[in-house]
């Protein structure tokens, strides 16, 4: 008796098992229960077990997370016509992104950004970081926590699905002062907006600036210069050939990198001088930093899609995808070319360890980094 009936359970469970399996291979995500699902995704070269998270909320959206970099694999949100469409660039396969990339949807840290010469002075001390991009350090270095395999589990919340992931990022790591303790909280809320709730905390005074660096693609796929964009900034901060800020906060108004109104990203691109061309700055946003306050609003013209991104930092790095140069295969065979998508990266501002006027980047023992950033999903009327 005891026998038949853990035998119906397991049966149960295998038959559960598979159900989900089918269910999440439908190309619309529909069915999927709302909820947290974890399924293998991959292996490290050196072992380690990396877990996609399926977040699932009441609306049928569908957030992928892999444990790995924490990167936001898949993100499928509704279009005019309700239908759900992926908004992301990523892989297929954990090997591909093992392969390199740009930081396709990575939590990026300890310093998202440059850090000129990839070193700076904090109490006095000397601290050198591994200069990755050209003579500068950028995004964290040569590992930094888009290449690390994060902790992870569901945690509860009344907003929608949503997980928790750790990662302690040693005193020393990539050259950074102190032992930091990383949580960072995707929350795929019911209406349909991702929310990254970061807090960091450290036992030596440390530079910190954690960012998502998603690439954006309202419509799906295609290039990214017809959709419409508006950033709530005034201002920006230029930078020398290498991308460093010069230090100087620049009005935008009546320039091309004014988008105070909405304007197609590809509007004015041409007039840039920079090479490769396109938009790769830091804008500083009207908010401030500290309460969550709105930074931008995007829409894909083919598929209604809106995308409206609040933020609590100072700042948002607006990239449109210079480097894509069609060199990578994206999930489904697509070839990422130039102009594939935008990322939005909020976060303080580049090389802030450099510049004594740019809001704070250094955390101190006792004190908790956070950050909150939501990208709100919805389409136009
Ligand atoms: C930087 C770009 C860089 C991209 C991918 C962005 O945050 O501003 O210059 O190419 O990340 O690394």
């Amino acid at each position: 008796m005891k026998r038949t009936n853990l035998t119906n359970l397991a049966m149960a469970g295998i038959l559960a098992v598979s159900i989900n399996l089918t269910m999440a291979e439908d190309a619309g995500q529909k069915g999927l229960e709302r909820g947290v699902h974890k399924s293998v995704f991959g292996k490290t070269s050196d072992g380690a077990v990396v877990d996609e998270y399926t977040l699932v909320n009441s609306s049928g959206a569908v957030a992928k997370i892999i444990t790995y970099g924490g990167i936001v694999r898949e993100l499928h949100v509704p279009d005019a016509e309700g239908n759900l469409g992926d908004v992301v660039l990523g892989f297929d396969s954990l090997e591909k992104y093992l392969a390199g990339h740009p930081y396709f949807g990575a939590i990026v840290g300890r310093y998202a950004n440059r850090i000129a010469k990839g070193e700076f002075t904090l109490d006095g001390e000397k601290y050198e970081l591994a200069t990755n991009d050209g003579p500068n350090h950028l995004h964290g270095g040569i590992k930094g926590f888009d290449k690390v395999v994060w902790d992870a589990a569901p945690v509860e919340s009344d907003a929608g699905p949503a997980l928790k992931l750790s990662y302690l990022s040693k005193d020393g790591e990539e050259g950074y002062p102190g032992n930091l303790e990383v949580t960072v909280v995707y929350t795929l809320t019911d209406d349909n907006a991702l929310r990254i709730e970061y807090e960091a905390e450290t036992d030596k005074a440390t530079p910190v600036n954690l960012t998502n660096h998603s690439y954006f693609n309202l419509d799906g796929e295609g290039a990214i210069l017809d959709h419409i964009i508006m950033l709530a900034a005034d201002f920006y901060t230029p930078v020398d050939a290498t991308l460093i800020p010069t230090g100087e906060i620049v009005s935008v108004k009546g320039t091309i990198m004014d988008f105070t109104e909405p304007k197609a990203i590809g509007s004015r691109i041409e007039q840039l001088d920079n090479e490769p061309q396109g938009y790769d700055h830091n804008y500083v946003l009207r908010g401030g930093g500290g309460e969550l306050a709105p930074a931008a609003r995007v829409e894909g013209p083919d598929s209604g899609r809106v995308m409206e991104v609040y933020t609590t930092e100072p700042g948002i790095q607006f990239y449109t995808g210079n480097f894509l140069d069609g060199a990578l295969e994206g999930k489904g065979g697509t070839v990422y070319e130039q102009y594939a998508a935008f990322c939005l990266e909020t976060d303080h501002f580049p090389d802030s360890v450099h510049v004594p006027h740019f809001p704070s980047v250094i955390l101190r023992p006792g004190e908790v980094y956070t950050q909150t950033t939501e990208y709100r999903f919805s389409t136009a009327k």
